[in-house]
């Protein structure tokens, strides 16, 4: 083997890119996360949750009659077929709900009369579908382990504050509606993440977007990843008061644990959706009457951050899981159902991800993702192993 045929060792793909794409850009060093040529914080500020799913989906804002359209056919999707209730009600009540979006969500192909035929209206529809069919999943199991009723779609509510009806079955408050909605897109993509390329790794094989997607909510499940915001929760309430973060850093940092919602694979700065969710957390903590969580927050990551600083001779920061916590926690959601929350709007970019895999003629991809690994187990002596008879071993 000559010296350019070596291959060359990158942990976890770290800093190498796989594939080109027109959907999202994160600049690490700047903190500057676009999606479609849009800053998030235009985003965030101006469009809503199914402006920022359009624009995704179809590469570009929608022009008014388009959203509209858009919105109805999100709306008609809502309803999903009956036996995905039974389906939930078979299911032990303790299961993890990602757990269970994860096996629920392939079921949503009964109201996709084309999925998996080719065609780029086939697929758009799936997209939609899965949009709209994870939240009332993601709801309904709420509604159903805790032996309530399964509330119908209001379809007079937007995306976010339907799916917190049929949470709750009451309407959220326009300003509860407004930062939920803003939450879902601040959450909706996010370029080669890990499920995101879980996602298009399942599409490169040709397998149908239901699959890509399903396989997807299990990479978001991982603690590292879209559990981070529920292992998030679980800090603050083991801290419990602010008298308390000292010593929680403390034996967090010199047993070399992790403090959650802090760090990030790629900005080198605040996370940009950490700092748009921030004043939400507070304004929300200040609604609900509870402002504990926002202090609690704030405090921790101060403090975090100077000791990590101190102790590593490096910068540590803020990423979107840590306010989005006790964002979610003081909208009154239970704390398990974080990472669906995250599924429910990430599920727009991973679709937008999943087709640009399979319909992008002009984006170098590969056809198939395969990486090598460096084989570092035995042999024995120079050769391989003789294999030896039972007995013999
Ligand atoms: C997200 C994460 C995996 C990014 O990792 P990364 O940038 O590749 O950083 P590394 O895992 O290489 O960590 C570099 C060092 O900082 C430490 N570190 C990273 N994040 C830390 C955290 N949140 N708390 C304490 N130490 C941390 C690591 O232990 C490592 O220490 P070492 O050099 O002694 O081994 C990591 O920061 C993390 O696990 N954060 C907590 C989980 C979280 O919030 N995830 C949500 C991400 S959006």
């Amino acid at each position: 083997m000559d010296d350019c045929t070596l291959p060359v060792m990158n942990t976890g793909l770290r800093g190498i890119d796989v594939a080109s794409s027109k959907i999202c850009d994160v600049q690490g060093k700047q903190g500057k996360l676009i999606y479609r040529g849009f800053l998030i914080e235009d985003l965030a500020r101006n469009a809503s949750f199914e402006e920022t799913c359009f624009l995704l989906l179809y590469e570009r804002l929608p022009k008014k009659q388009e959203l509209k359209d858009f919105n109805q056919s999100l709306r008609q999707k809502r309803k999903i077929p009956e036996n995905i209730f039974s389906f939930l009600k078979t299911l032990p009540s303790e299961m993890n709900p990602m757990d269970v979006l994860q096996m629920a969500t392939p079921l949503l192909v009964q109201s996709d009369q084309t999925y998996g035929e080719p065609g780029i209206e086939n697929i758009l529809f799936s997209a939609e579908n899965l949009i709209a069919g994870i939240a009332s999943i993601t709801a309904a199991w709420e509604r159903i382990r805790n032996k309530k009723e399964v509330i119908a779609p209001d379809n007079t509510l937007n995306h976010g504050a339907n799916f917190l009806y049929m949470l709750n079955g009451e309407k959220p408050d326009d300003e509860t509606a407004r930062f939920f909605d803003t939450s879902l897109v601040l959450h909706a993509e996010h370029s080669f993440n890990a499920s995101t390329f879980t996602a298009r790794q399942v599409a490169s094989t040709r397998a149908h977007i239901y699959a890509a997607i399903s396989a997807a909510i299990g990479s978001l499940s991982g603690a590292l990843h879209g559990g981070a915001n529920v292992r998030v929760m679980k800090m603050l309430k083991e801290i419990g008061s602010i008298e308390k973060i000292d010593a929680y850093i403390n034996k967090i940092l010199n047993s070399k644990g992790l403090i959650m919602g802090l760090g990030h694979a790629v900005y080198q700065t605040d996370d940009p959706r950490a700092i748009i969710i921030a004043p939400m957390s507070k304004r929300m903590g200040q609604i609900s009457n509870q402002p504990l969580w926002y202090e609690l927050s704030r405090e921790l990551e101060k403090k975090g951050k100077a000791a990590f600083k101190a102790k590593k001779q490096k910068e540590i920061f803020s990423n979107v899981d840590f306010y989005s916590a006790s964002l979610f926690y003081a909208m009154g959601i239970a704390t398990d159902l974080f990472s669906p929350l995250f599924a429910i709007s990430r599920v727009s970019g991973w679709a937008a991800h999943v087709i640009e895999e399979q319909y992008a003629m002009a984006a170098p991809k590969p056809s198939l993702y395969r990486p090598g690994a460096e084989y570092v187990g035995d042999y024995c002596g120079p050769d391989e192993c003789v294999f030896t008879d039972m007995d013999d071993r």
